[in-house]
């Protein structure tokens, strides 16, 4: 297992082959931990809504069977995703099966205890075995994460590992906190395959993050297909940061990337950055130019130079061909239009701007979420404005978000200087940036989302979001050295209860996610905030 543990932040891609080339010699078995000691239930992360904790343990054996009822495909399809996590690991058959048995994991739907909502799961661990009940697939779903981590680390291991399997006694009863539970991965500064993006999605679900927002346009590259204006993509999309080759999702790529959202319970939020950010658009089409003229393709890394041309009729027939396409594709409940550092067009334009893309979202029945400069705007009745400010953040800007959430607009919060995953930890992290400042793992856990933004209203939150900006990344294991273990504790903020918050506690329950990690071949950030075990 420690070949996997790879030399963290690499930036040269050849030397990342070269690393994980070694992780085919991976030694056998976890010496992490004391094999027979069964994990408390209360070690997950994130922390459970409620646990009670005792009672016999239940050991997975080579005739451990996986029930589901009957008639649910929702619950078969979760059963099959748990047996191809826990299969290489311990060598068992675990068949799926609507079969009665007297011992096993058994995985049930129709709970009829309302106060688990459509996310909330019961699980009961005993002699005879694990039992998950959820009244919705997703709760199941969770429900599932849970048990993973319930097991000991190697079960993430994907060749056959030693037992014993064993879970301990007692009770689970959770649900989350907020609704909105995201992580955003912008695919325009550098291009991530859909595979790429995959293995992000299934990093995701491990800790019950529920929204994948994904940035797909800025001033580096236009990364989706729209059929009415086919420029975007072949020549809007065909670099990035840097010069490389870029790449973009066609209609069918997108559709994939949701379908396997969908598989791991996770919404896609696509962005479209309007009215800035769009370089990558106004290069492709001289058309959408204030002057006719198209701009060259930039690869830069600067913000705020590039606008969308307000007073054109032509601009609203692209916002809305644009709308109407990623609208039609995606399920979701949310249209992302960005708005965000729109420094070049000026405020009334802004103003007007924002009023007619709103409407163009609402006329394709999504819902409007924009980055928290909307509300400089007027934002649309149920408008979901998420922040992204700074401790240091003026005081008036704060209080204009504030005062929008008064007023009725949702609030995600993605404060930079906690959330924002592509900061750097510290001055020695290789990757990132830092103009938000040094986010180490406490800081980037330990603040508050329903009393964070001074004088916006707790129910006007819907949760959080942990953005990935890719100026300076482009492989997943960079993505994974940012991600964790800092998106651990932003999905904890968003799942757990209040009153499990303390960073004492935390960082025990983080520390043996350590190994865990390291199992599923994950490139994770040693904080020396963590007291990870050895390894
Ligand atoms: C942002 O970081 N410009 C939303």
């Amino acid at each position: 297992m420690s070949q996997r543990r790879r030399i963290p932040g690499l930036f040269a891609p050849l030397l990342l082959v070269v690393a994980a080339g070694a992780t085919s010699l991976g030694t056998p078995a976890s010496a992490a931990e004391p094999a027979a000691r069964a994990r408390p239930l209360s070690q997950v992360v994130p922390a459970p809504a409620s646990v009670s904790e005792g009672g016999p343990s239940y050991a997975l054996t080579p005739r451990t069977r996986i029930r589901v009822d009957d008639d649910s495909r929702e619950a078969r399809r979760i059963g099959s995703y748990l047996a191809d996590v826990l299969r290489p690991s311990t060598g068992y058959d675990l068949p799926v099966t609507a079969r009665d048995a007297r011992d096993g994991i058994r995985l049930r739907l129709g709970s009829k205890d309302a106060s688990l909502g459509d996310e909330g799961y019961r699980l009961e661990s005993g002699r005879h075995g694990v039992t998950i009940t959820a009244r919705r697939a997703a709760g199941l779903f969770h429900g599932v994460q849970t048990l993973r981590q319930l097991l000991p680390a190697a079960v993430e291991e994907d060749t056959r590992q030693r037992g014993p399997w064993t879970v301990a006694g007692g009770t689970i009863k959770d649900m989350p906190r907020y609704g909105y539970r995201g992580a955003m991965l912008d695919v325009s500064r550098h291009f991530f395959s859909v595979d790429k993006v995959k293995t992000y999605i299934d990093q995701m679900a491990l800790y019950k993050i529920n929204k994948l927002h994904l940035h797909l346009s800025d001033d580096q590259g236009w990364r989706i297909a729209i059929d009415s204006w086919p420029r975007l993509t072949t020549y809007g999309g065909s670099t990035q940061v840097g010069g490389g080759p870029g790449g973009y999702y066609t209609k069918a790529d997108y559709r994939e990337i949701l379908r396997y959202a969908a598989s791991r319970h996770l919404e896609v939020v696509p962005e479209i950055d309007l009215p800035g950010h769009t370089n990558a658009a106004l290069a492709s089409y001289a058309e959408l130019n204030c002057d006719g003229v198209a701009p060259p393709l930039y690869t830069g890394t600067n913000v705020g130079f590039s606008s969308l041309c307000v007073p054109k009729a032509v601009t609203y027939e692209f916002v809305d061909d644009v709308v109407r396409e990623i609208a039609a594709m995606t399920p979701g409940k949310y249209l992302h239009i960005g708005g965000d550092e729109a420094h070049s067009t000026p405020h009334k334009d802004y103003v007007a701007f924002m009023d007619k893309a709103q409407a163009v979202v609402g006329k394709y029945g999504k819902t409007v979420m924009g980055w928290h400069q909307l509300t400089g705007a007027e934002p649309a009745e149920g408008a979901v404005a998420q922040y992204w400010g700074l401790d240091k953040t003026s005081a008036t800007e704060k209080a204009q978000v504030a005062n929008a959430a008064r007023n009725g607009t949702k609030l995600v919060l993605s404060p930079a200087d906690r959330a924002y995953l592509d900061m750097k930890y510290d001055k020695s992290t290789p990757l990132g940036l830092a103009w938000a400042g040094y986010v180490e793992v406490r800081r980037s856990y330990d603040w508050n989302p329903g009393a964070y933004l001074p004088g916006a209203p707790a129910q006007s939150v819907l949760g959080v979001e942990a953005p990935m900006w890719s100026e300076t990344l482009w492989t997943n294991d960079q993505v994974e050295y940012m991600a964790f273990p800092r998106l651990p504790g932003i999905a904890e903020l968003g799942w757990s209860p209040a009153a499990t918050h303390d960073w004492d506690a935390y960082k025990v329950r983080l520390a043996a996610q350590g190994p865990r990690m390291s199992a599923l071949g994950i490139d994770y950030y040693r904080s020396p905030q963590v007291p990870w075990p050895a390894e």
